[in-house]
This record gives structure tokens, C-alpha cells and sequence, in this order.
């Protein structure tokens, strides 16, 4: 199918953009109130992750109300974990938890790979039913978690301020830990691999604990697993996002992939001159300029726009939105990217 605004996708692969294509990191769900009523009519997230058609709908809410340059597909990185046989569990504003974590390579060992017609069925189809409503209007974003950010959650059973159960699985345990890694990634390859032949134009994958890891570290622990994943993805652009992955910009943009996310620790310009040319840069306004005024927000997004340049660049945040960011405000921060004229820029 043609897409009828295919600027983000011209934009991952280097082509021409006459206009900067915007999106958000967590658009769908979070902060809208239309979400909030569509998970309201079900028992709650699971079941919406589950339901392929209402999954689809709260998709594209953010297309119709927010009016930004993509979609992403409404699911969660952990339903990769469950479809490896590790059940999680979400708790209303208090986020995710897994019942039972990973403790010992017995427990690794125990877990399947998931594959994208038996395990994940149910977001595969939500793309498929997405791309038919959304009828080419917007690409359609597919996703899934970094094996290493999926490994935290599996061990710790949630988020935690030092990581130390995981840290402790790489560090003491670490053949373990790489029977874990590959386990998840062989899943994720075959999760995106479905997501891409049901409709997905492109896919991102998010380390969002990658900011913990020592250089070194993630050279050994999550840099192996990406590399496996960009490699095996061929038909559609890959974005790699890792969260204070600063230490991690050259080796990441180096990986297979077209497009490097970045958190808004990382400058701009300083970024570039890392990465080099032939790679799209996403992000990086820090989530919490939406609590400015519209003013404040015209005026970090314009310098934003500034460092990145026009060409190779999709604006985004450096992290998902906050649930408590008044969508108004989100509006003028698309807004503010989509009227920015790009020939005032050098
Ligand atoms: O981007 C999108 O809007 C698409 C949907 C999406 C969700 N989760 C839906 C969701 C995406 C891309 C994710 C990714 C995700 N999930 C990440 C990586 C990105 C990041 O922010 O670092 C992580 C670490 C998770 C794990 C997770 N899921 C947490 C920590 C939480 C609780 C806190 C919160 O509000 O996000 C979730 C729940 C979750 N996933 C919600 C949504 C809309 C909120 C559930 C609800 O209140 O209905």
C-alpha cells in the first residue's frame, strides 16, 4: 500500500524530507483520555494488548488527536517474556511485575523461544487490522524490547534502582546470562520478523536500561544481541534507542540499523559528529519541556530543530511522554516541529 505521508520513512533512509516527521515515544496510551476510556471498557492493559481490534484502535487515537507523522503498534516490550513462558502482570500505577523471575540457569533453561505466530498472535494482528484502518495515512512503527532491558525485567521482576540482581547474573553467572540473552533474542528476531510481514514499516527497538551498563559491559551484554537483531531485519528501516547509552553512540550507529535514538543527555551536534552522516538521528526534548509554558516549549523545540539540522532527523522525545503531560501540550510541540521552515535553516 502507498502511504500517503511516508516522511518518516524518507527520513530513516536518507531521503529528502521538506518537512521534519514527529512522533512520541509512549503516544499511545499514557496520556490520552480516550485511552484511558477504551481500557476502561475492559478488565485493564492486558486485555487491551490482547484484544487485536481494540489494540488498534487506541494505535491510531494518537494519529486522529495528536495528529503526529507515525503510529506506533499499542503492546508492551514484556509480552516478549510471556510468550518465553514468563508471565507478568500489570498493576494500575504501580507498572509491571513478574510473579516468578529468572533465579538460576534451570530457569533459563526452561523458558521456549517465542515465535510470532504462536506466542505473540494477538499484536501481529493488531498490526494487520491497524494497517487496514489506518489506510496508509501514517507508516505504522513496530517494536519490541532490547534482549538486555528484557533480561532486567525478567530478573528483577520489575524496576529497581540498582539493578543489582541482573548486574549479578552478568557478572557471576555470566554463561547464564548469554543462554538468556540468545533465548530473547532469537524470540524478538521472530516477533519482529511477524510484525514486519503483517504491515510494519519500520521497527524500534528500546534498551531502556542500557544507561546502567559500563561501556564494557554493554559491548559484552547488549551490543551482541542488537547486532543479531538489525542483521536479521532486511525489508524496513531499524531504529536502535538506548537510554543513557551515551558511552554506546559509535558502536550502536556502526550495527545495521538506520536510525539512532537519543535521550536528551546527548548533544546534539555532538551526536553527528560521533555517528557521522550516513544515519538518521530521533529525539532527544526532554519530556519534561511539556510542562512549560507553549512559549517555552516553541522555543526548546526550535533550538532542538537547530542542532539536529532539517535532513536525517526525526524529532522526537529523548524518552516516552509522561502520563501526567496535558496533551494540549503535545499538540504544540508537533505543531511546533510540523510549521518549522526548513529553509531558514543554513
Ligand atoms: O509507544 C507507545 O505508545 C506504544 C506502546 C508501548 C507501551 N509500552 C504501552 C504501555 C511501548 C512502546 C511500550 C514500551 C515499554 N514498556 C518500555 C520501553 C520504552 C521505555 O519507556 O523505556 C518499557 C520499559 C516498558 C515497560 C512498562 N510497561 C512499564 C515500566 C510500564 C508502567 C509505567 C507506564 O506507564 O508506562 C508499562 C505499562 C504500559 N505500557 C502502559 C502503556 C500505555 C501504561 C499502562 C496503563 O496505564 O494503561
Amino acid at each position: 500500500m502507498i502511504l500517503k505521508n511516508d516522511l518518516l520513512l524518507r527520513a530513516a533512509k536518507g531521503e529528502y524530507t521538506e518537512r521534519i516527521p514527529v512522533w512520541l515515544m509512549r503516544q499511545a496510551g499514557r496520556i490520552l483520555p480516550e485511552y484511558r476510556a477504551v481500557r476502561a471498557s475492559l478488565s485493564g492493559f492486558k486485555e487491551l494488548v490482547e484484544t487485536p481490534e481494540r489494540a488498534a484502535e487506541v494505535t491510531i487515537q494518537p494519529v486522529d488527536i495528536l495528529g503526529v507523522d507515525a503510529a506506533i503498534i499499542f503492546s508492551d516490550i514484556l509480552v516478549v517474556a510471556e510468550g518465553m513462558g514468563l508471565t507478568y502482570e500489570m498493576e494500575e500505577k504501580k507498572g509491571p511485575f513478574f510473579p516468578k523471575t529468572i533465579e538460576s540457569i534451570e530457569d533459563i533453561k526452561k523458558l521456549r523461544i517465542g515465535t510470532a505466530e504462536n506466542d505473540f498472535g494477538y499484536t501481529i494482528e493488531a498490526i494487520r487490522i491497524t494497517k487496514k484502518v489506518l489506510d496508509g495515512r501514517v507508516p505504522l512503527i513496530g517494536f519490541a524490547g532490547a534482549p538486555f532491558t528484557l533480561l532486567c525485567y525478567m530478573v528483577e521482576g520489575g524496576g529497581s534502582k540498582t539493578f543489582s540482581k541482573s548486574k549479578k547474573l552478568l557478572f557471576s553467572e555470566s554463561a547464564a546470562a548469554h543462554l538468556l540473552l540468545q533465548k530473547i533474542t532469537d524470540s524478538t528476531i521472530d516477533y519482529l520478523k511477524g510484525q514486519v510481514a503483517a504491515g510494519a514499516d519500520l521497527v524500534q527497538v528500546f534498551d531502556s536500561w542500557a544507561g546502567i551498563l559500563s561501556p564494557q559491559a554493554y559491548e559484552e551484554f547488549s551490543i551482541p544481541y542488537l547486532k543479531q537483531i538489525a542483521d536479521a531485519i532486511d525489508n524496513v528501516p531499524v531504529t536502535l534507542f538506548g537510554k543513557g547509552a551515551f558511552f554506546a553512540r559509535k558502536s550502536m550507529a556502526e550495527l545495521n540499523c538506520q536510525v539512532l535514538g537519543t535521550d536528551w543527555n546527548m548533544d546534539p551536534k555532538e551526536t553527528r559528529q560521533i555517528v557521522g552522516p550516513n544515519i538518521t538521528l530521533q529525539g532527544n526534548l526532554d519530556p519534561c519541556v511539556l510542562y512549560g509554558s507553549h512559549q517555552f516549549i516553541e522555543e526548546q523545540t526550535n533550538s532542538m530543530i537547530k542542532s539536529f539540522g532539517s535532513q536525517r532527523y526525526i524529532a522526537n522525545l529523548g524518552h516516552g511522554v509522561y502520563p501526567d503531560t496535558d496533551p494540549l501540550k503535545v499538540k504544540h510541540f508537533v505543531e511546533t516541529v510540523q510549521s518549522f521552515d526548513i529553509r531558514t535553516l543554513n
